[in-house]
């Protein structure tokens, strides 16, 4: 009878007798597991054959001996960091590797096992890409005190809105957001923190992206999770230039997996958002600025001189920013090159993903759905309720379920 299964959804699963153990939780005769469409697990049982599956959809098979030899690979490396951390007051693990090396799986494993050993670690989600615990192109957090598996519905604390779903160009904003972040639990009194990363690793110009993260962040583990561990050894030599004291791990990626193409992680990071479940709130800029991509909201309302109305035609609002004026128009593109204005299509502010920030530094998600600027209002989607001190603007936008880049 066999004892380890590797199932892939979507499917529901239920432990039949003895225990079963996924991703380090450990599950009871009599308890469901949802395995969602885009995952595959491996399960380990206590007894022989300790789950069925309730539904036709699916797979479900026997493990090879590889795929459990991974598993247990990473449930030691999970139990010894474990340990480690129980040791000491205070724990930062960085969790690296490419796009589906198992990142996310492990980050959950190893917040599995510390629960179970009475150690409670704040998980957060440095992936703007393929977030796990908030929206896309934020940084998210949440603390972990009960068992978990990857669910879909966004459920982060506390978040950092970096803007954009890739870490490519904003390689400062994900440490400052990583950094913020960390600082928030930090004065909470929270001590144990795993880091899941992007996927953006394995050439030089990444690697130096995640080495700053190292030198700035000081993690007291690395674990960097390959197929070719070649990859993991180069990175794990330049660390211990930078951070002497990190102690590095080198796991294995899992040899088979639930296929997700690119198509699919884009339909994934769509479906973080329930329009449905997002209310429609009104903000000025005169109370409520923006920063960021597009600022406005910073300076004094002004009037444009009446030579460049006629160029610039349906001028609907203007800003004196420092040394520059910015123009909001409606209607065709301008061409115009002007060293003193800055136009902008009024088109730019529709469906932006913004971050909108809260007194306490909280970035809240939001979708901008309209402009009405002759009023100085702006229409904006959101899950949040609470009060907004200002809202961050990006090249982000929420297009037919999916997020795109907004072309200017
Ligand atoms: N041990 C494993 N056996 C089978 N599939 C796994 C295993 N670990 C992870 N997976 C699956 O592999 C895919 C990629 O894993 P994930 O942790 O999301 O990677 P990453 O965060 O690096 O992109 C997911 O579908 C996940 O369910
Ligand atoms: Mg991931």
């Amino acid at each position: 009878m066999a004892k380890n299964f590797f199932v892939e959804g979507p499917c529901m699963l239920e432990v039949t007798r003895g225990t079963a153990t996924i991703n380090g939780g450990l599950y009871r005769e009599g308890e469901k597991i949802i395995v969602h469409a885009d995952r595959s697990y491996l399960i380990m049982c206590s007894d022989d054959d300790c789950i069925r599956s309730l539904s036709v959809h699916g797979k479900m098979r026997e493990a090879n001996e590889v795929e459990v030899k991974v598993s247990e690979e990473w449930i030691t490396t999970a139990e010894n960091i474990t340990s480690d951390c129980a040791s000491t007051d205070k724990c930062t693990v960085l969790v690296l590797g490419r796009t589906e090396s198992g990142k996310t799986t492990f980050s959950e494993t190893l917040a599995n096992r510390m629960i179970y050993n009475k150690i409670t670690p704040c998980l957060i989600d440095g992936d703007v890409g393929q977030s796990t615990i908030g929206y896309p192109g934020f940084i998210s957090s949440k603390i972990i005190n009960k068992r978990v598996l990857w669910e879909r519905k966004p459920q982060s604390e506390y978040s950092y809105f970096v803007g954009d779903i890739t870490p490519v160009g904003h390689e400062y904003r994900v440490v400052i957001g990583l950094t913020n972040v960390l600082n928030h639990y930090l004065t909470n009194n929270i001590r144990y923190f795993i880091i899941d990363t992007d996927g953006w690793f394995g050439d030089r110009s990444s690697s130096l992206y995640k080495l700053l993260l190292v030198q700035i962040i000081k993690p007291t583990h690395v674990v960097c999770l390959a197929n070719n561990k070649e990859e993991c050894i180069d990175f794990k030599n330049a660390a211990k230039k930078l951070s002497p004291d990190s102690k590095a791990h080198i796991v294995s990626s899992p040899p088979v997996k639930k296929e997700r193409d690119r198509t699919t992680r884009r339909i994934l990071r769509g479906e973080k958002i329930l329009l449905s479940e997002l209310n429609k709130i009104k903000l000025n800029i005169s109370e409520t600025p923006m920063i960021g991509e597009i600022s406005l909201g910073i300076g004094t309302p002004t009037q444009i001189p009446q030579e460049l109305k006629q160029v610039v035609g349906d001028v609907l609002y203007a800003e004196k920013q420092f040394d520059k004026v910015i123009v909001v128009y409606k209607g065709r593109e301008i061409k115009t090159q002007l060293r003193s204005y800055v136009f902008i299509n009024e088109k730019r502010f529709e469906n932006m993903i913004v971050g909108l920030a809260d007194p306490t530094g909280n970035h809240h998600f939001g979708i901008i759905q309209g402009v009405s600027l002759p009023s100085s209002s702006i229409y904006i989607l959101t899950p949040y309720q609470g009060k907004i001190d200002y809202i961050l603007t990006s090249r982000i936008k929420y297009h037919e379920g999916t997020i795109v880049k907004s072309v200017d």
